[in-house]
C-alpha cells in the first residue's frame, strides 16, 4: 500500500537522514527502485515527473503499475508515489489517479499566487490523505523543458508558504538539476541556515540531488534536509550500462536481443546507484 511521505520525511528529519527521492519511467526502473528499498529496508519516494507521466501514458497507469507491483514483489517497506514538479493541472490528475503525494511547483508564479494555489492545493490533498510538497525560489538547470536560474530562496517566502500547511519545502539553495558546471561554487549553507530558522520544523527538500558531493549532503542533511532528489544519475548509470552490454555486441549474442535480456544491465545498475544513494542519506534499515 501507498503512504503519503508525510510520516516519512518527519521521522528522517528527527532522526538526522533523508529519504531518497528516486524519479521513475517505466517498468525496470521501478522495478529495481523497490526491489532495492525493500531489501535494504529503506523507505522510498517515487518520483513521476509530467514528462514521465505521459510517456508511460498517464497518471493513472503509473498508479496502477506501481500498485500491483508492489503487491505482487511483496514489497513492505513505506512507499509513496509522488508528482515531480507538478502543475496545478497535473497535482489534479495526480490526486485523482491514486498518487499518495505530490509535489506544486509554482516557484514560477508570483509569490502571492503560488501562495494562493499551494493554499487550496494543501486542502484538497490533505482532505484525500495526500502529503504536499511546495516549492519556492526556482532550481538551477533544465527539467522536462522548464529552465530555473540556480537561484537562492528568500527566507521570508519560504516562511510564508510554509505557513501554509504544507508537508515539506522545496526551497533554492543553489542547487541545479542534472549535471553540475565545473565552476559551481556549491550550495549555499548560509541560506539553508536562515531558511531553517524561518521555518522551523519543516522537513526540507534538496533537489538536484546528482553529483553533489558527499560532505555537503551530509552537511545540508544535518541542516533540516530530510528528502533528495536523485534523476540524472540513474539515467547515466543506466545508459552507461546498456552502452557497455550493446558495444560488447552481447545483444545479438544467443538471446541478448530479448529486450528483457538487452535492459537487465541498466536495470541492475539503477539498484547499484540506489543503494549508494540510500547508504550515503542514512535511510538503510529506518523502514
Ligand atoms: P537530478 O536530475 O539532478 O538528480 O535532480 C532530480 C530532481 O531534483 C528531480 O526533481
Amino acid at each position: 500500500m501507498l503512504v503519503s511521505a508525510k510520516e516519512m520525511l518527519e521521522k528522517a528529519r528527527e532522526g538526522k537522514y533523508a529519504v531518497g527521492q528516486f524519479n521513475i519511467n517505466n517498468l525496470e526502473w521501478t522495478k529495481s527502485v523497490l526491489l532495492t528499498a525493500q531489501e535494504l529496508q529503506s523507505p522510498v519516494i517515487l518520483g513521476v515527473s509530467e514528462g514521465a507521466g505521459k510517456y508511460m501514458t498517464g497518471f493513472k497507469t503509473v498508479s496502477a503499475m506501481v500498485k500491483a507491483m508492489m503487491e505482487e514483489l511483496n514489497i513492505t517497506v513505506p512507499v509513496a508515489l509522488h508528482l515531480d514538479h507538478g502543475s496545478y493541472e497535473g497535482c489534479y490528475k495526480c490526486i485523482k489517479a491514486g498518487f499518495s503525494s505530490i509535489m506544486f511547483d509554482g516557484s514560477h508564479y508570483s509569490i502571492e499566487e503560488n501562495i494562493e494555489k499551494t493554499k487550496e492545493l494543501v486542502k484538497i490533498a490533505h482532505t484525500m490523505g495526500l502529503s504536499l510538497e511546495a516549492e519556492v525560489g526556482s532550481i538551477g538547470g533544465e527539467e522536462d523543458g522548464v529552465v530555473g536560474l540556480g537561484e537562492c530562496a528568500d527566507p521570508a517566502e519560504c516562511k510564508a508558504i510554509s505557513d501554509l500547511g504544507i508537508d515539506f519545502l522545496a526551497a533554492g539553495i543553489g542547487n541545479i538539476h542534472g549535471k553540475y558546471p565545473e565552476n559551481w561554487p556549491g550550495l549555499r549553507f548560509d541560506v539553508l541556515e536562515k531558511i531553517k530558522e524561518a521555518v522551523g520544523d519543516m522537513p526540507l527538500v534538496l533537489h538536484g540531488g546528482t553529483g553533489i558531493p558527499e560532505d555537503m549532503i551530509k552537511k545540508a542533511i544535518s541542516l533540516g534536509v530530510a528528502k533528495i532528489n536523485v534523476n540524472t544519475e540513474c539515467q547515466l548509470t543506466f545508459a552507461a550500462a546498456t552502452r557497455a552490454y550493446v558495444e560488447a555486441g552481447k545483444d545479438l549474442q544467443g538471446k541478448g536481443f530479448d529486450p528483457r535480456k538487452l535492459l537487465a544491465p541498466g536495470a541492475d545498475a539503477i539498484k547499484g546507484t540506489v543503494k549508494e544513494k540510500m547508504e550515503l542519506f542514512g535511510s538503510v534499515g529506518k523502514a
